[in-house]
């Protein structure tokens, strides 16, 4: 199987000096995953190449990656030795572009902007949302329920979560494709724009948005955290923006993916799709085993001072990839980790992260996704792809699975 992955040989960044030769592969997070295989196989044949805890490429300014659970683990988490100044490769483009709060923060100033976040994203808040994901769900799958088909992705995956986070945030729906357009190319960057252009043109749109809301008093996400203080005083425009433009990131992209790799899944495993539609009571279950099965995120951390890690010398300013993916698919975490089993016994994954920055937006993600596979199995309990070639997969920080159709018997 191809999975896009030699020893380099040309490098468009020279091997720094304490680089070893052999801890050189040819890997790019942005090159499309190879025809034939899929996203999450790519990454454990690329784990299963590489004998290394850690390998280093040339593509993107040049940096590490973690080809182990428990290295991911400590690079995500460990913020006395891996910064989380920047969290993006190329450190000096994306990186620089995406100094986001509180994801770019260390403790203990990292902490105040996370509460704010967490204030409008737990439980409490999120109640008042649940009725209308239902609401929204159950309306998506009754507009193309009776024509027997839907692209999945463009008016399902792409729409729910987008008009639910949309709504909390009060934004119009008619700005979600250009929001949209910006929050992939972060990820998914198609070079039609350049990273300071990207993060310009978010200012520019929410410049204005921050300004009508600052001193009033809505109670939508974006008013609360704007109107919220941090260690007792208020926060400065540029704060305000850059909370705004993460949480806009993060909600944007995330759980679209996520949706797709679960819904394209079980189009393909009729025994699971069988034994959900047969017993809805075990999508609880099922879910664990998605979130566990499909992580999506690679972000990255900068090393503080020069540190031996895992038998190389890392140099202060290297940056460390740090896939979820990676932790799910290592053996030692989970037996047979590529095998989707209901019941698994205690899974592990990092899949919304590892540490003081685990994703803010777990509950908000589990919740729609509940709530999808409960009204998605209750209307449409048999369904399949349209394309019989299959599906295509793009890598990147947040991977994806291209847009497919489903189809089903009326
Ligand atoms: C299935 C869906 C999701 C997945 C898999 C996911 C995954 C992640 C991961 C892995 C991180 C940690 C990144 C790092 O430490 O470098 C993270 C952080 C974050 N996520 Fe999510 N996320 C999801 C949904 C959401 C949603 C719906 C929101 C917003 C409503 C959100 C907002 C954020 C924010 C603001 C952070 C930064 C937190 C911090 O720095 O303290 N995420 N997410």
């Amino acid at each position: 199987m191809e999975i896009g992955i030699t020893q380099a040989v040309d490098q468009n960044v020279a091997r720094p000096d304490n680089v070893p030769a052999d801890r050189v592969f040819d890997f790019d997070i942005y090159r499309d995953v190879p025809e034939g295989t899929d996203f999450h196989r790519s990454w454990r044949a690329l784990m299963d190449v590489v004998p290394y805890p850690l390998m280093w490429t040339p593509h993107n300014g040049g940096h590490w990656v973690a080809m182990r659970g428990d290295v991911s683990d400590v690079v995500m988490s460990q913020s006395d030795r891996f910064s989380n100044h920047t969290v993006l490769v190329p450190k000096d483009t994306a990186g620089e572009a995406y100094r986001l709060i509180p994801l770019s923060l260390d403790p203990p100033e990292h902490q105040p902007f996370r509460k704010l976040l967490n204030d409008n994203l737990g439980p409490k808040p999120l109640k008042a949302v649940e009725q209308k994901i239902t609401d929204l769900t159950v309306s998506l799958i009754e507009g193309f329920r009776g024509k027997g088909r839907c692209d999945f992705m463009h008016e399902f995956a792409e729409q729910l979560p987008v008009q639910i986070f949309m709504h909390i945030v009060d934004l119009p729906l008619a700005d979600l494709p250009k929001l949209k357009h910006l929050a992939d190319q972060f990820t998914r960057p198609d070079g039609s724009l350049t990273y300071p252009e990207v993060a310009q043109m978010f200012r520019d749109y929410l410049i204005p948005v921050i300004t009508a809301r600052r001193g009033g008093d809505g109670q939508d996400m974006i008013s609360r955290m704007v109107n919220g203080t941090v260690g007792g005083r208020e926060l400065t425009d540029v704060e305000a923006q850059n909370i705004c433009m993460q949480v806009l990131v993060g909600g944007l992209d995330t759980v679209v993916n996520l949706l797709s790799f679960t819904m394209s899944y079980l189009a393909e495993d009729h025994d699971l799709r069988r034994a959900l539609a047969a017993d809805p009571s075990r999508i609880d279950d099922a879910l664990l085993e998605f979130l566990r099965r499909f992580p999506v995120v690679s972000s990255s951390r900068e090393v503080r001072h020069d540190v031996d890690f895992e038998g190389v010398r890392l140099k202060a300013g290297d940056m460390v990839m740090a896939p979820t993916i990676v932790v799910t698919l290592d053996d030692a975490y989970n037996d047979d980790p590529l095998e989707f089993r209901l019941g698994r016994a205690g899974r592990r994954h990092s899949t919304f992260g590892k540490g003081s920055h685990t994703c803010p937006g777990a509950h908000l993600a589990r919740m729609e996704m509940k709530i999808v596979l409960r009204e998605w199995f209750a209307r449409i309990p048999e369904f399949r792809l349209a394309d019989e070639a299959g599906l295509r997969f793009t890598n990147g920080i947040v991977g994806s699975v291209k847009p497919f159709i489903l189809e089903w018997d009326e």
